[in-house]
C-alpha cells in the first residue's frame, strides 16, 4: 500500500474515495488504486435509489454488493450514499402520488432492505442528501417535502436509527463548506434537530470546489458544527480546473488539497475527507461541467498529481 492509509490512520481520520462499480469489476488497476490509498469508500452512485429499487419491491444489489465486498476484502470502512434525494430517483417513486402513511410506508421498505442488508459493515449513512436549494437557506422542494412537510428530515433520520441503530446518520449538503445562508441555515437545521433529540451524528459538506475558490475559513465554519457535537466530513472532494489545464494550475491544486486536509485535521470532530472519484477519467466534472476538467487526485493515467502529495503533507508525512 502506499503511504497515505497509515497516515490518515494515525491522525485519526478517514481518508475516502467515491468509486464507480464497473473499473472496480474490470480495472485492477483501478481497484489497487482505491485500496492502496484510501481507508474508506462511498459508492458514487450505486446505492442511489433509482439503483437499488428500480422497481417497487424489487431490489437490485449486484453493484452495492459489489462496493461492499471490495471495501470488506480490503479492510476499508463504507460510507452509504444516499437516502432521500431528489436526484436519481426512479420513474416509479417520483411520478407515483402518495399520502403521508404511504409514502412513509416506502421510506421504511427502502431503508429496511438497503440499511437491514449493509448493517454492520456500512458504518455511516447520507440519510439525507441536499436538502436546501441550490444557493440560499430554503429547504428544496421535493417529493418528501412536499408529502411529509419540513418534517421529512427527522422522520427520516428517526426511522433510519430504528432500522440501524450503530448506523452514524448524517445530512450532506454543497455550498456549505465556507460559512454563508445557507450553510447558517444547515446549522440551523442541525442545532433544531438536535435539541428536538432527533438521531442526527453528522453533517457532510461535499467540497466540489474551483481551482482558486477554496475558502478560507473552511475549519472554521467547519468547527461550528463539531462544537455541536456532531462529526463532520468533507465528503465529496474535488477541485477543478478551469481549461486550459496548466502545469502550473495542478501544483497549485496540491496545495489546495493539503489545506483542505489540513482544515479537517483542525477540527476535533472532523472524521474524514473522501474525494469525489478515483481518477480524471473517472470523474463526473467533464460531463457536468464542459470546460472544467483535472479534479482529482490521479490523471487520466493513474499517475499521482500533486494533489495526492499535498494530502500526505497535510497528514506530516516526514
Ligand atoms: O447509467 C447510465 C448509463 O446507462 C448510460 O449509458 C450513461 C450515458 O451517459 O449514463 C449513465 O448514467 C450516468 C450516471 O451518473 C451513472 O449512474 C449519468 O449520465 C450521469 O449524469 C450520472 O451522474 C452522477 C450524478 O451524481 C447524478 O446525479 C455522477 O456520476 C455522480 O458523481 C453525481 O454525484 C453527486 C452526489 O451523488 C451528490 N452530490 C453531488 C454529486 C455530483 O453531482
Amino acid at each position: 500500500p502506499g503511504e497515505l492509509p497509515a497516515l490518515a490512520s494515525s491522525r485519526g481520520i478517514e481518508l475516502g474515495v467515491a468509486v464507480a462499480v464497473d473499473p472496480l469489476r474490470d480495472d485492477p488497476a483501478y481497484r489497487d488504486l482505491v485500496a492502496d490509498h484510501y481507508t474508506s469508500v462511498t459508492a458514487e452512485n450505486t446505492m442511489k435509489w433509482e439503483h437499488v429499487q428500480p422497481e417497487r419491491g424489487r431490489f437490485d444489489w449486484s453493484g452495492p454488493d459489489t462496493v461492499v465486498d471490495f471495501a470488506v476484502e480490503n479492510g476499508l470502512d463504507v460510507r452509504g450514499h444516499t437516502l432521500l434525494w431528489h436526484n436519481q430517483q426512479p420513474a416509479w417513486l417520483s411520478e407515483g402520488s402518495y399520502d403521508a402513511d404511504g409514502l412513509r410506508a416506502i421510506m421504511r421498505e427502502h431503508m429496511e432492505a438497503l440499511l437491514g442488508r449493509y448493517q454492520g459493515r456500512v458504518s455511516s449513512w447520507d440519510v439525507i442528501n441536499e436538502p436546501f436549494v441550490d444557493d440560499g437557506p430554503e429547504l428544496r422542494g421535493n417529493l418528501w417535502l412536499d408529502t411529509l412537510s419540513e418534517d421529512y428530515i427527522a422522520q427520516a433520520l428517526t426511522m433510519a436509527h430504528e432500522v440501524d441503530p450503530e448506523a452514524e446518520l448524517y445530512i450532506n449538503e454543497f455550498n456549505v463548506e465556507g460559512p454563508g445562508p445557507k450553510a447558517d441555515a444547515l446549522y440551523a437545521l442541525a442545532s433544531d434537530l438536535l435539541e428536538r433529540g432527533v438521531p442526527l451524528h453528522g453533517v457532510g459538506l461535499q467540497g466540489h470546489f474551483v481551482h482558486g475558490t477554496v475558502p478560507d475559513d473552511l475549519a472554521r465554519n467547519m468547527a461550528r458544527f463539531s462544537d455541536l457535537g456532531l462529526d463532520v466530513e468533507i465528503s465529496e472532494l474535488d477541485v477543478r480546473i478551469p481549461e486550459p489545464v496548466t502545469e502550473a494550475a495542478v501544483a497549485e491544486q496540491g496545495e489546495e488539497y493539503r489545506r483542505v486536509v489540513e482544515a479537517c485535521l483542525e477540527v476535533e470532530r472532523c472524521s474524514g475527507v473522501t474525494v469525489w472519484g478515483v481518477t480524471d477519467a473517472h470523474s463526473w466534472i467533464p460531463e457536468w461541467f464542459p470546460g472544467h476538467d483535472a479534479a482529482l487526485p490521479f490523471d487520466p493515467s493513474y499517475r499521482p498529481k500533486p494533489a495526492l502529495n499535498g494530502m500526505a503533507e497535510a497528514l506530516g508525512r516526514r
